[in-house]
Protein backbone atom coordinates (compact mmCIF):
# COMPACT_ATOMS: atom_id res chain seq x y z
CA UNK A 1 0.00 0.00 0.00
CA UNK A 2 1.56 3.38 -0.88
CA UNK A 3 0.91 6.24 0.98
CA UNK A 4 2.26 9.63 -0.29
CA UNK A 5 -0.83 11.40 1.52
CA UNK A 6 -2.35 12.43 4.76
CA UNK A 7 -5.37 13.95 6.39
CA UNK A 8 -5.04 15.75 9.49
CA UNK A 9 -7.74 15.41 12.65
CA UNK A 10 -8.20 17.92 15.06
CA UNK A 11 -9.89 16.93 18.46
CA UNK A 12 -9.83 19.34 21.04
CA UNK A 13 -7.02 21.42 19.64
CA UNK A 14 -4.38 18.28 19.42
CA UNK A 15 -3.89 17.02 15.74
CA UNK A 16 -3.24 13.74 14.60
CA UNK A 17 -1.97 12.47 10.82
CA UNK A 18 -3.78 9.72 9.26
CA UNK A 19 -1.99 8.11 6.07
CA UNK A 20 -4.63 8.04 3.08
CA UNK A 21 -4.33 5.02 0.94
CA UNK A 22 -4.84 5.08 -3.29
CA UNK A 23 -6.32 2.29 -4.24
CA UNK A 24 -5.63 0.74 -7.82
CA UNK A 25 -9.85 1.99 -8.52
CA UNK A 26 -12.23 3.23 -5.77
CA UNK A 27 -11.90 5.80 -3.46
CA UNK A 28 -9.18 6.78 -0.89
CA UNK A 29 -9.08 4.83 1.89
CA UNK A 30 -8.37 6.93 5.41
CA UNK A 31 -5.92 4.89 8.03
CA UNK A 32 -7.39 5.18 10.94
CA UNK A 33 -6.21 2.02 12.81
CA UNK A 34 -3.91 3.94 15.57
CA UNK A 35 -6.41 6.46 16.00
CA UNK A 36 -7.39 4.32 19.11
CA UNK A 37 -4.22 4.05 20.31
CA UNK A 38 -2.96 7.82 19.99
CA UNK A 39 -5.59 9.81 20.10
CA UNK A 40 -8.67 7.81 22.64
CA UNK A 41 -11.61 7.79 19.79
CA UNK A 42 -13.53 5.03 17.95
CA UNK A 43 -14.69 5.57 14.76
CA UNK A 44 -18.79 5.17 14.15
CA UNK A 45 -19.95 3.23 11.05
CA UNK A 46 -22.94 0.91 12.08
CA UNK A 47 -23.52 -1.10 8.83
CA UNK A 48 -20.34 -0.62 7.75
CA UNK A 49 -21.47 2.11 5.12
CA UNK A 50 -17.89 3.61 5.15
CA UNK A 51 -15.26 1.29 6.56
CA UNK A 52 -12.64 -0.52 4.72
CA UNK A 53 -12.47 -3.40 6.77
CA UNK A 54 -9.68 -5.46 4.51
CA UNK A 55 -7.73 -5.06 1.44
CA UNK A 56 -8.14 -7.39 -1.30
CA UNK A 57 -7.43 -8.16 -4.95
CA UNK A 58 -10.42 -10.08 -6.14
CA UNK A 59 -13.59 -7.77 -6.63
CA UNK A 60 -14.52 -4.27 -7.41
CA UNK A 61 -17.27 -2.46 -7.66
CA UNK A 62 -17.88 0.88 -8.76
CA UNK A 63 -22.00 1.57 -7.76
CA UNK A 64 -22.47 5.06 -9.21
CA UNK A 65 -20.81 3.83 -12.78
CA UNK A 66 -22.38 0.56 -12.97
CA UNK A 67 -18.95 -1.33 -12.75
CA UNK A 68 -18.27 -4.65 -11.33
CA UNK A 69 -14.97 -6.75 -12.36
CA UNK A 70 -13.45 -9.68 -10.99
CA UNK A 71 -9.60 -9.67 -11.27
CA UNK A 72 -10.08 -7.16 -12.98
CA UNK A 73 -12.04 -8.16 -16.11
CA UNK A 74 -15.72 -7.23 -16.30
CA UNK A 75 -18.51 -8.99 -15.07
CA UNK A 76 -20.71 -8.65 -18.30
CA UNK A 77 -17.55 -9.79 -20.27
CA UNK A 78 -16.98 -12.77 -18.08
CA UNK A 79 -20.89 -13.55 -18.05
CA UNK A 80 -21.17 -13.68 -22.38
CA UNK A 81 -17.35 -15.27 -22.67
CA UNK A 82 -16.78 -17.05 -19.86
CA UNK A 83 -18.36 -20.19 -18.12
CA UNK A 84 -19.23 -20.28 -14.26
CA UNK A 85 -15.72 -23.34 -13.60
CA UNK A 86 -13.38 -20.38 -15.40
CA UNK A 87 -14.96 -17.80 -12.99
CA UNK A 88 -13.90 -19.78 -10.38
CA UNK A 89 -10.48 -19.96 -11.57
CA UNK A 90 -10.14 -16.66 -11.98
CA UNK A 91 -11.39 -15.87 -8.02
CA UNK A 92 -9.40 -18.09 -6.79
CA UNK A 93 -6.22 -18.03 -8.22
CA UNK A 94 -5.89 -14.65 -9.61
CA UNK A 95 -5.77 -15.07 -13.17
CA UNK A 96 -7.50 -16.78 -16.29
CA UNK A 97 -6.14 -19.98 -16.57
CA UNK A 98 -4.47 -21.81 -19.85
CA UNK A 99 -6.55 -24.63 -21.11
CA UNK A 100 -4.22 -27.50 -19.68
CA UNK A 101 -4.94 -25.46 -15.65
CA UNK A 102 -8.47 -25.52 -16.56
CA UNK A 103 -8.84 -29.37 -17.60
CA UNK A 104 -7.05 -29.77 -14.14
CA UNK A 105 -9.06 -27.44 -12.22
CA UNK A 106 -12.02 -28.75 -13.58
CA UNK A 107 -11.27 -32.73 -13.22
CA UNK A 108 -10.71 -31.92 -9.56
CA UNK A 109 -13.65 -29.95 -8.98
CA UNK A 110 -15.81 -32.47 -10.71
CA UNK A 111 -13.73 -35.63 -8.94
CA UNK A 112 -14.88 -33.94 -5.33
CA UNK A 113 -18.98 -33.74 -6.00
CA UNK A 114 -20.03 -37.06 -3.98
CA UNK A 115 -20.39 -36.30 -0.76
CA UNK A 116 -19.04 -39.09 1.96
CA UNK A 117 -22.20 -41.60 1.99
CA UNK A 118 -22.64 -40.73 5.53
CA UNK A 119 -23.85 -37.72 5.46
CA UNK A 120 -26.96 -39.48 3.34
CA UNK A 121 -28.28 -39.87 6.84
CA UNK A 122 -27.63 -36.58 8.52
CA UNK A 123 -29.99 -35.21 5.95
CA UNK A 124 -32.28 -37.55 6.96
CA UNK A 125 -32.77 -36.13 10.33
CA UNK A 126 -34.11 -33.24 9.28
CA UNK A 127 -37.77 -32.71 8.82
CA UNK A 128 -39.21 -32.90 5.14
CA UNK A 129 -40.66 -29.67 5.62
CA UNK A 130 -37.36 -28.27 6.65
CA UNK A 131 -36.32 -24.93 4.32
CA UNK A 132 -33.37 -26.24 2.26
CA UNK A 133 -31.29 -23.15 3.25
CA UNK A 134 -31.57 -24.34 7.26
CA UNK A 135 -30.63 -27.48 5.82
CA UNK A 136 -27.17 -26.69 4.41
CA UNK A 137 -26.33 -24.41 6.97
CA UNK A 138 -26.37 -27.37 9.25
CA UNK A 139 -24.69 -30.10 6.52
CA UNK A 140 -21.90 -27.66 5.33
CA UNK A 141 -21.14 -26.99 9.06
CA UNK A 142 -21.19 -30.78 9.85
CA UNK A 143 -18.44 -31.26 7.10
CA UNK A 144 -16.15 -30.30 9.51
CA UNK A 145 -17.23 -33.45 11.64
CA UNK A 146 -16.86 -35.30 8.03
CA UNK A 147 -13.59 -33.72 6.74
CA UNK A 148 -11.11 -34.04 9.12
CA UNK A 149 -8.27 -33.79 6.85
CA UNK A 150 -9.43 -30.58 5.35
CA UNK A 151 -9.77 -28.42 8.46
CA UNK A 152 -6.42 -26.74 9.91
CA UNK A 153 -6.34 -23.72 8.42
CA UNK A 154 -2.44 -23.23 9.02
CA UNK A 155 -1.68 -25.82 6.41
CA UNK A 156 -1.91 -24.56 2.64
CA UNK A 157 -2.55 -28.20 1.51
CA UNK A 158 -5.28 -28.45 3.77
CA UNK A 159 -6.86 -24.97 2.87
CA UNK A 160 -7.03 -25.79 -0.89
CA UNK A 161 -8.04 -29.44 -0.69
CA UNK A 162 -10.87 -27.91 1.79
CA UNK A 163 -11.49 -24.97 -0.88
CA UNK A 164 -12.02 -27.75 -4.07
CA UNK A 165 -14.63 -29.61 -1.38
CA UNK A 166 -16.62 -26.93 -0.78
CA UNK A 167 -16.61 -25.58 -4.38
CA UNK A 168 -17.43 -29.33 -5.84
CA UNK A 169 -19.69 -30.32 -2.84
CA UNK A 170 -22.02 -27.48 -2.52
CA UNK A 171 -23.99 -28.20 -5.60
CA UNK A 172 -24.63 -32.06 -4.17
CA UNK A 173 -25.58 -30.51 -0.75
CA UNK A 174 -28.37 -28.35 -2.14
CA UNK A 175 -29.66 -30.60 -4.80
CA UNK A 176 -29.84 -32.99 -1.84
CA UNK A 177 -31.78 -30.61 0.62
CA UNK A 178 -33.92 -29.79 -2.50
CA UNK A 179 -34.59 -34.19 -3.43
CA UNK A 180 -34.98 -34.67 0.64
CA UNK A 181 -37.78 -31.95 0.59
CA UNK A 182 -39.91 -33.29 -1.80
CA UNK A 183 -39.24 -37.05 -0.82
CA UNK A 184 -37.60 -38.18 -4.04
CA UNK A 185 -34.55 -40.43 -3.67
CA UNK A 186 -30.93 -38.74 -3.98
CA UNK A 187 -29.26 -38.54 -7.36
CA UNK A 188 -25.66 -39.03 -7.64
CA UNK A 189 -23.52 -36.31 -9.48
CA UNK A 190 -22.51 -37.47 -13.13
CA UNK A 191 -18.82 -36.78 -13.70
CA UNK A 192 -19.42 -36.47 -18.06
CA UNK A 193 -21.93 -33.41 -17.13
CA UNK A 194 -20.76 -29.99 -16.83
CA UNK A 195 -21.17 -28.03 -13.34
CA UNK A 196 -24.38 -26.48 -14.02
CA UNK A 197 -25.82 -29.54 -16.15
CA UNK A 198 -24.85 -31.73 -13.19
CA UNK A 199 -26.87 -29.28 -10.71
CA UNK A 200 -29.84 -29.56 -12.84
CA UNK A 201 -29.53 -33.38 -13.08
CA UNK A 202 -29.57 -33.78 -9.47
CA UNK A 203 -32.00 -31.69 -8.94
CA UNK A 204 -34.55 -32.86 -11.75
CA UNK A 205 -33.41 -36.45 -12.81
CA UNK A 206 -35.14 -39.33 -11.25
CA UNK A 207 -33.37 -43.09 -11.05
CA UNK A 208 -36.48 -44.52 -13.08
CA UNK A 209 -35.66 -42.37 -16.45
CA UNK A 210 -32.88 -40.92 -18.18
CA UNK A 211 -32.59 -37.09 -17.86
CA UNK A 212 -31.51 -35.05 -20.70
CA UNK A 213 -30.26 -31.33 -19.53
CA UNK A 214 -31.28 -28.69 -22.06
CA UNK A 215 -28.20 -26.57 -23.22
CA UNK A 216 -30.19 -23.56 -23.24
CA UNK A 217 -31.02 -23.97 -19.38
CA UNK A 218 -27.42 -24.95 -18.46
CA UNK A 219 -26.35 -22.08 -20.07
CA UNK A 220 -28.91 -19.90 -18.11
CA UNK A 221 -28.24 -21.92 -14.62
CA UNK A 222 -24.33 -21.43 -15.41
CA UNK A 223 -24.78 -17.74 -16.42
CA UNK A 224 -26.70 -17.24 -12.80
CA UNK A 225 -23.58 -19.13 -10.96
CA UNK A 226 -21.41 -16.84 -12.79
CA UNK A 227 -23.00 -13.60 -11.75
CA UNK A 228 -23.61 -14.32 -8.05
CA UNK A 229 -20.17 -15.78 -7.48
CA UNK A 230 -18.58 -12.78 -5.76
CA UNK A 231 -19.43 -9.50 -4.97
CA UNK A 232 -16.79 -7.57 -2.79
CA UNK A 233 -17.51 -7.20 1.10
CA UNK A 234 -21.34 -8.20 1.29
CA UNK A 235 -22.82 -9.19 4.27
CA UNK A 236 -21.86 -12.90 4.02
CA UNK A 237 -18.88 -12.59 2.50
CA UNK A 238 -17.76 -10.11 5.72
CA UNK A 239 -19.26 -12.64 7.99
CA UNK A 240 -16.96 -15.56 6.48
CA UNK A 241 -14.24 -13.34 6.98
CA UNK A 242 -15.04 -12.43 10.50
CA UNK A 243 -15.82 -16.30 11.50
CA UNK A 244 -12.59 -17.02 9.66
CA UNK A 245 -10.76 -14.39 11.49
CA UNK A 246 -10.76 -16.55 14.93
CA UNK A 247 -9.08 -19.12 13.06
CA UNK A 248 -12.47 -21.10 12.53
CA UNK A 249 -12.41 -23.91 9.80
CA UNK A 250 -13.20 -23.40 6.35
CA UNK A 251 -16.36 -25.80 6.93
CA UNK A 252 -17.88 -23.82 10.33
CA UNK A 253 -17.11 -20.17 7.72
CA UNK A 254 -18.71 -21.10 5.43
CA UNK A 255 -22.08 -21.90 7.11
CA UNK A 256 -21.93 -19.03 9.02
CA UNK A 257 -22.00 -16.87 5.43
CA UNK A 258 -24.63 -19.52 4.40
CA UNK A 259 -26.74 -18.00 7.25
CA UNK A 260 -26.25 -14.43 6.62
CA UNK A 261 -27.06 -15.23 2.92
CA UNK A 262 -30.65 -16.90 4.18
CA UNK A 263 -31.56 -13.04 4.86
CA UNK A 264 -34.22 -10.90 2.92
CA UNK A 265 -32.11 -7.84 2.64
CA UNK A 266 -29.45 -10.21 1.38
CA UNK A 267 -29.79 -13.65 -0.76
CA UNK A 268 -33.17 -14.09 0.50
CA UNK A 269 -34.17 -11.54 -1.67
CA UNK A 270 -34.42 -13.77 -4.75
CA UNK A 271 -37.36 -15.83 -2.46
CA UNK A 272 -38.67 -12.87 -0.80
CA UNK A 273 -39.36 -11.13 -4.61
CA UNK A 274 -40.77 -14.17 -6.73
CA UNK A 275 -43.12 -14.18 -3.32
CA UNK A 276 -43.95 -10.49 -3.57
CA UNK A 277 -44.78 -10.55 -7.38
CA UNK A 278 -46.92 -13.61 -6.57
CA UNK A 279 -48.72 -11.97 -3.70
CA UNK A 280 -49.53 -8.78 -6.19
CA UNK A 281 -50.89 -11.39 -8.67
CA UNK A 282 -52.10 -9.29 -11.52
CA UNK A 283 -50.95 -6.07 -12.92
CA UNK A 284 -53.80 -3.53 -11.51
CA UNK A 285 -52.67 -4.30 -8.10
CA UNK A 286 -48.83 -2.56 -8.93
CA UNK A 287 -49.86 0.81 -7.80
CA UNK A 288 -51.28 -0.26 -4.20
CA UNK A 289 -48.04 -2.03 -3.57
CA UNK A 290 -45.73 0.84 -4.67
CA UNK A 291 -47.63 3.30 -2.33
CA UNK A 292 -47.12 0.66 0.57
CA UNK A 293 -43.23 1.02 -0.66
CA UNK A 294 -43.40 4.30 -0.18
CA UNK A 295 -45.14 4.95 2.86
CA UNK A 296 -42.44 5.40 5.82
CA UNK A 297 -45.20 3.66 8.19
CA UNK A 298 -45.23 0.46 6.25
CA UNK A 299 -42.37 -1.85 6.59
CA UNK A 300 -43.03 -3.02 3.14
CA UNK A 301 -40.04 -2.70 0.53
CA UNK A 302 -40.48 -3.46 -3.06
CA UNK A 303 -38.24 -6.74 -3.17
CA UNK A 304 -35.51 -7.35 -5.72
CA UNK A 305 -35.33 -3.29 -5.98
CA UNK A 306 -32.23 -1.02 -4.45
CA UNK A 307 -28.81 -2.13 -3.33
CA UNK A 308 -26.40 -0.76 -0.49
CA UNK A 309 -23.59 -0.03 -3.98
CA UNK A 310 -25.18 -0.06 -6.61
CA UNK A 311 -26.94 3.43 -7.18
CA UNK A 312 -27.33 3.96 -10.87
CA UNK A 313 -27.93 0.19 -12.15
CA UNK A 314 -27.02 -3.31 -11.30
CA UNK A 315 -24.78 -4.33 -13.63
CA UNK A 316 -25.70 -8.20 -13.35
CA UNK A 317 -29.23 -7.74 -13.40
CA UNK A 318 -28.75 -6.40 -17.02
CA UNK A 319 -27.47 -9.84 -18.38
CA UNK A 320 -29.73 -11.74 -15.71
CA UNK A 321 -32.52 -9.86 -17.70
CA UNK A 322 -31.23 -10.72 -21.10
CA UNK A 323 -31.05 -14.49 -20.11
CA UNK A 324 -34.33 -14.39 -18.57
CA UNK A 325 -35.56 -13.23 -22.16
CA UNK A 326 -34.06 -16.53 -23.67
CA UNK A 327 -35.44 -19.21 -20.86
CA UNK A 328 -38.70 -17.87 -20.88
CA UNK A 329 -38.91 -17.82 -25.20
CA UNK A 330 -37.43 -21.37 -24.50
CA UNK A 331 -40.03 -22.49 -21.95
CA UNK A 332 -42.30 -20.47 -24.22
CA UNK A 333 -43.50 -18.12 -21.13
CA UNK A 334 -44.56 -15.23 -22.40
CA UNK A 335 -47.71 -14.33 -20.43
CA UNK A 336 -47.50 -15.80 -17.05
CA UNK A 337 -48.94 -13.58 -14.55
CA UNK A 338 -46.09 -13.37 -12.50
CA UNK A 339 -44.04 -12.06 -15.78
CA UNK A 340 -46.68 -9.84 -16.74
CA UNK A 341 -46.93 -8.30 -12.88
CA UNK A 342 -42.92 -8.49 -12.68
CA UNK A 343 -42.67 -6.43 -16.02
CA UNK A 344 -45.36 -3.96 -15.12
CA UNK A 345 -43.73 -3.21 -11.99
CA UNK A 346 -40.06 -2.66 -13.59
CA UNK A 347 -41.85 -0.38 -15.26
CA UNK A 348 -43.71 1.66 -13.14
CA UNK A 349 -41.48 1.78 -10.24
CA UNK A 350 -38.22 3.31 -12.43
CA UNK A 351 -40.71 6.28 -13.60
CA UNK A 352 -41.83 6.91 -10.38
CA UNK A 353 -39.71 9.64 -8.50
CA UNK A 354 -39.45 8.38 -5.23
CA UNK A 355 -37.35 5.31 -6.16
CA UNK A 356 -36.03 7.79 -8.97
CA UNK A 357 -34.90 10.08 -5.90
CA UNK A 358 -33.61 7.53 -3.72
CA UNK A 359 -31.55 5.38 -6.63
CA UNK A 360 -33.77 2.10 -6.29
CA UNK A 361 -33.42 -0.03 -9.23
CA UNK A 362 -34.04 -3.80 -9.85
CA UNK A 363 -30.99 -5.57 -8.57
CA UNK A 364 -29.48 -9.36 -9.70
CA UNK A 365 -32.25 -10.84 -7.86
CA UNK A 366 -35.30 -9.29 -9.52
CA UNK A 367 -34.70 -11.57 -12.37
CA UNK A 368 -32.87 -14.88 -10.94
CA UNK A 369 -36.23 -15.63 -9.42
CA UNK A 370 -38.33 -14.66 -12.57
CA UNK A 371 -35.70 -17.41 -14.56
CA UNK A 372 -35.22 -20.15 -11.89
CA UNK A 373 -39.38 -20.26 -11.34
CA UNK A 374 -39.47 -21.02 -14.99
CA UNK A 375 -36.51 -23.87 -14.52
CA UNK A 376 -39.00 -25.46 -12.45
CA UNK A 377 -37.19 -24.68 -9.23
CA UNK A 378 -39.63 -23.43 -6.01
CA UNK A 379 -38.97 -20.63 -4.48
CA UNK A 380 -37.68 -21.75 -1.49
CA UNK A 381 -34.45 -23.36 -3.55
CA UNK A 382 -33.76 -19.36 -4.96
CA UNK A 383 -31.23 -18.75 -2.01
CA UNK A 384 -29.75 -21.91 -1.95
CA UNK A 385 -28.70 -21.43 -5.51
CA UNK A 386 -26.97 -18.55 -4.82
CA UNK A 387 -25.50 -19.95 -1.61
CA UNK A 388 -23.61 -23.11 -4.32
CA UNK A 389 -22.90 -19.52 -6.68
CA UNK A 390 -21.24 -17.72 -4.03
CA UNK A 391 -19.74 -20.11 -2.11
CA UNK A 392 -16.45 -19.57 -4.54
CA UNK A 393 -15.85 -16.00 -3.71
CA UNK A 394 -16.17 -16.29 0.80
CA UNK A 395 -13.26 -19.24 -0.50
CA UNK A 396 -11.75 -16.95 -2.57
CA UNK A 397 -12.07 -13.98 -0.11
CA UNK A 398 -11.04 -16.28 2.88
CA UNK A 399 -7.87 -17.58 1.50
CA UNK A 400 -7.29 -13.86 0.91
CA UNK A 401 -7.90 -13.37 4.31
CA UNK A 402 -5.77 -15.96 5.39
CA UNK A 403 -3.06 -15.47 3.12
CA UNK A 404 -2.72 -11.87 4.57
CA UNK A 405 0.37 -11.24 7.12
CA UNK A 406 -1.86 -8.25 8.82
CA UNK A 407 -4.62 -10.86 9.66
CA UNK A 408 -5.84 -10.00 13.34
CA UNK A 409 -9.08 -11.38 15.10
CA UNK A 410 -12.09 -9.26 14.37
CA UNK A 411 -13.36 -7.15 16.74
CA UNK A 412 -15.74 -3.87 16.48
CA UNK A 413 -15.85 -1.54 19.04
CA UNK A 414 -19.19 0.25 20.26
CA UNK A 415 -20.92 3.76 21.27
CA UNK A 416 -21.87 2.49 24.66
CA UNK A 417 -24.70 4.21 25.69
CA UNK A 418 -25.99 2.36 28.24
CA UNK A 419 -25.72 2.62 32.19
CA UNK A 420 -22.89 4.35 33.68
CA UNK A 421 -21.67 2.02 36.59
CA UNK A 422 -23.56 1.52 39.48
CA UNK A 423 -23.71 -1.24 42.63
CA UNK A 424 -25.54 -4.40 42.65
CA UNK A 425 -28.61 -4.33 44.46
CA UNK A 426 -30.10 -7.48 46.52
CA UNK A 427 -33.60 -8.44 44.88
CA UNK A 428 -35.05 -7.76 48.38
CA UNK A 429 -34.33 -4.22 47.96
CA UNK A 430 -35.24 -3.88 43.96
N1 LIG B 1 -38.42 -0.50 -1.57
C1 LIG B 1 -38.79 0.69 -1.05
N2 LIG B 1 -37.96 1.57 -0.48
C2 LIG B 1 -36.66 1.22 -0.39
C3 LIG B 1 -36.17 -0.01 -0.90
C4 LIG B 1 -37.11 -0.87 -1.51
N3 LIG B 1 -36.72 -2.05 -2.00
N4 LIG B 1 -34.85 -0.08 -0.67
C5 LIG B 1 -34.49 1.04 -0.04
N5 LIG B 1 -35.59 1.83 0.12
C6 LIG B 1 -35.60 3.17 0.73
C7 LIG B 1 -35.45 3.08 2.24
O1 LIG B 1 -36.71 3.05 2.89
C8 LIG B 1 -34.68 4.33 2.55
O2 LIG B 1 -35.60 5.41 2.57
P1 LIG B 1 -35.35 6.68 3.56
O3 LIG B 1 -34.08 7.32 3.06
O4 LIG B 1 -36.56 7.51 3.34
O5 LIG B 1 -35.21 6.11 4.94
C9 LIG B 1 -33.78 4.53 1.34
O6 LIG B 1 -34.44 3.86 0.25
C10 LIG B 1 -32.38 3.94 1.53
O7 LIG B 1 -32.53 2.58 1.94
P2 LIG B 1 -31.58 1.87 3.01
O8 LIG B 1 -32.29 0.69 3.57
O9 LIG B 1 -31.05 2.90 3.98
O10 LIG B 1 -30.40 1.41 2.07
P3 LIG B 1 -29.40 0.25 2.34
O11 LIG B 1 -28.25 0.50 1.46
O12 LIG B 1 -29.15 0.10 3.80
O13 LIG B 1 -30.21 -1.07 1.88
C11 LIG B 1 -31.02 -2.91 0.65
C12 LIG B 1 -30.00 -1.76 0.72
C13 LIG B 1 -30.98 -3.72 1.95
C14 LIG B 1 -30.65 -3.84 -0.50
C15 LIG B 1 -32.43 -2.31 0.43
O14 LIG B 1 -32.46 -1.58 -0.77
C16 LIG B 1 -33.53 -3.38 0.44
O15 LIG B 1 -34.00 -3.77 1.52
N6 LIG B 1 -33.94 -3.87 -0.77
C17 LIG B 1 -34.93 -4.93 -0.87
C18 LIG B 1 -34.26 -6.27 -0.61
C19 LIG B 1 -33.40 -6.71 -1.76
O16 LIG B 1 -33.79 -6.71 -2.90
N7 LIG B 1 -32.17 -7.15 -1.39
C20 LIG B 1 -31.24 -7.72 -2.38
C21 LIG B 1 -29.96 -7.00 -2.36
S1 LIG B 1 -28.95 -7.57 -3.67
C22 LIG B 1 -28.23 -9.00 -3.12
O17 LIG B 1 -28.11 -9.32 -1.96
C23 LIG B 1 -27.72 -9.84 -4.21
Amino acid sequence: MAETRSATLTIDGKSYELPIHSPTAGPDVLDIRKLYAQANVFTYDPGFTSTAACDSTITFIDGDEGILTHRGYPIDQLAAESHFLEVCYLLLYGDLPSKEELDQFEGIITRHTMIHEQMHYFFRGFRRDSHPMATMVGVVGAMSAFYHDSTDVNDQKQREIASHRLIAKMPTIAAMAYKYSIGQPFMYPRNELDYASNFLHMCFAVPAEDYKVDPILSRAMDRIFTLHADHEQNASTSTVRLASSSGANPFACIAAGIACLWGPAHGGANQACLEMLREIGTVDRIPEYIERAKDRNDPFRLMGFGHRVYKNFDPRAKVMKASADEVLDLMGIQNNPTLQVAKELERIALEDDYFQDKKLYPNVDFYSGIILDAMGFPTSMFTPIFAVARTVGWISQWKEQLADPQLKIGRPRQLYLGDKLRDYVDISRR
